[in-house]
């Protein structure tokens, strides 16, 4: 039996939502007087948030759970994983890693201090239920932020890619109410934020009562004190004329988009159930480009889905060419549990999908290369989020949420106007013209 936990530590794994969701929970633990330390090895809990998305992430865990159980100094902690593997394997979880005591899924984690309570009394503890949304209102408020703070406002999806476990994992698509969402929004730049990024799986999805995302977006515009929105992640079917408009006209609105599309071929869009084609997507970013022409494209990419030929896989190459992508993240198709495309004839072999990832991420990286350059002369403010290596180095974001490092007498949290002086492949050097608290 493992005693009452004093201390805890959140590992969060995967998307955003798990970053925010991993906050959340160490508020909680905190609120019930946990001590939240920094080394997992120092924790008598250890929350493993977890991601489902591809087997490798969905792996970690156990590989993660044999190295806690067999920690250096004192005895095992407490674990619990919750998250999207939680949700996903349940009960199998313990049966697997004895060393478990916990099992929590992403809309049931309101419930963790219960769940200690039980695990404390040496009782495997297990909670993946689904209840609508009731955990936003059960958790305690909002404590100290960084400069960047996430905000979840819409959770699960009701889309169903044929390869993706999302739907199983977070359930349908679910919008929290636009008061709670202004009130939490607040409530984070009362606690220090300046840039509030929206979170969702379809988070241009959000809606109620008629109102959209870009209504939402509109409100954060006017809270004083918050200088950026951004938010994330799109789907192209819900890019509504409103929020493109937004980008045009909301001023703290950032000029970046993440709008995957996952692949060039039509007829592998088809078959991922992705209900839009190349072109509807070009279509939609030319719109978006013709209201905010700066504004910087991101998308995500699936190589090896199964049956794709390499004819369909140059179609992919060809709308990165035709889009020119300021970031990207790309992937080789991994096969789920319980997803149609696991069991689709024409699996790709790993080498092919290899070379083929090798071959995207080339052009994939001199795109974010060339328009780092493009950046070079450019004036804009810089959120300083950090610091940097060197001394009197700070390190922060531009609005195009490239990776900016300069010298200044700034601090964390502080917007800077700065002159973009040099690109590397990942970062850019910035001199700091005058120093501007936002
Ligand atoms: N809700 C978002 C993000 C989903 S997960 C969206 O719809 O875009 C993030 C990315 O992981 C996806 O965009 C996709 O590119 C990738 N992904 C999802 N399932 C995958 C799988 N089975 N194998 C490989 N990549 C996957
Ligand atoms: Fe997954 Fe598709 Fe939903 Fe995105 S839209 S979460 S890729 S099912
Ligand atoms: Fe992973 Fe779940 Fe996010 S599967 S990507 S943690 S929604």
């Amino acid at each position: 039996m493992k005693p009452s936990p004093r201390s805890f530590h959140v590992k969060s794994f995967g998307c955003q939502m798990n970053v925010y969701d991993g906050d959340r929970m160490a508020e909680l633990l905190e609120a019930e007087g946990l001590e939240a330390v920094a080394d997992a090895d120092a924790a008598d809990l250890v929350v493993l948030n977890t991601c489902h998305i591809r087997e490798k992430a969905a792996e970690k865990v156990y590989s993660d759970i044999g190295r806690l159980v067999k920690r250096e100094h004192g005895p095992a902690p407490m674990i619990a994983v919750a998250g999207c593997v939680a949700q996903a394997e349940g009960a199998e979880i313990p049966r697997r890693a004895k060393a478990v005591d916990i099992v929590v899924g992403p809309q049931a984690y309101h419930n963790l201090p219960a769940l200690v309570r039980e695990a404390a009394a040496g009782r495997k503890a297990l909670d993946t239920d689904m209840p609508a949304l009731s955990k936003f209102a059960a958790l305690p408020a909002r404590r100290r932020q960084g400069p960047g703070a996430f905000l979840t406002v819409q959770e699960g999806c009701d889309k169903f890619c044929t390869y993706c476990v999302v739907p199983y994992t977070r359930g349908a698509e679910i919008s929290r109410p636009f008061a709670a969402i202004v009130d939490e929004a607040r409530a984070l730049v009362d606690a220090g934020a300046k840039e509030i990024t929206l979170l969702g799986q379809n988070v241009n999805a959000w809606g109620e009562d008629g109102k959209g995302l870009d209504d939402l977006i509109r409100a954060l515009d006017r809270i004083e004190g918050l200088a950026r929105i951004r938010y994330t992640t799109s789907h192209p079917n819900d890019m509504t004329e409103g929020l493109i408009r937004a980008h045009a006209e909301v001023g703290k609105l950032m000029p970046y988009l993440h709008l995957p599309v996952q692949s060039g071929s039509d007829r592998v869009l088809k078959a991922m159930n992705r209900s839009h084609s190349a072109e509807s997507y070009l279509r939609i970013l030319e719109r978006v480009r013709a209201a905010r022409p700066d504004i910087a494209i991101s998308g995500d990419f699936i190589v090896g889905f199964p049956g794709e030929t390499e004819a369909e896989f140059e179609e992919t190459l060809g709308i990165v060419e035709a889009v020119n992508y300021a970031q990207a993240f790309s992937f080789k198709y991994s096969p789920r549990p319980g997803t149609p495309a696991a069991e689709m004839a024409g699996q790709v072999p790993p080498a092919v999908m290899d070379e083929r990832l090798q071959r995207l991420q080339a052009l994939l990286n001199a795109q974010q290369f060339a328009f780092n350059q493009a950046s070079v002369g450019r004036r804009c403010e810089v959120l300083i989020e950090r610091t940097g290596r060197k001394p009197g180095q700070m390190l922060g974001k531009s609005p195009w949420l490239q990776s900016v490092h300069l010298e200044t007498d700034a601090a964390i949290g502080d917007l800077v106007e700065v002159e973009l002086l040099a690109a590397g492949p990942n970062s850019l050097a910035g001199a700091a013209l005058v120093r501007k608290v936002a």
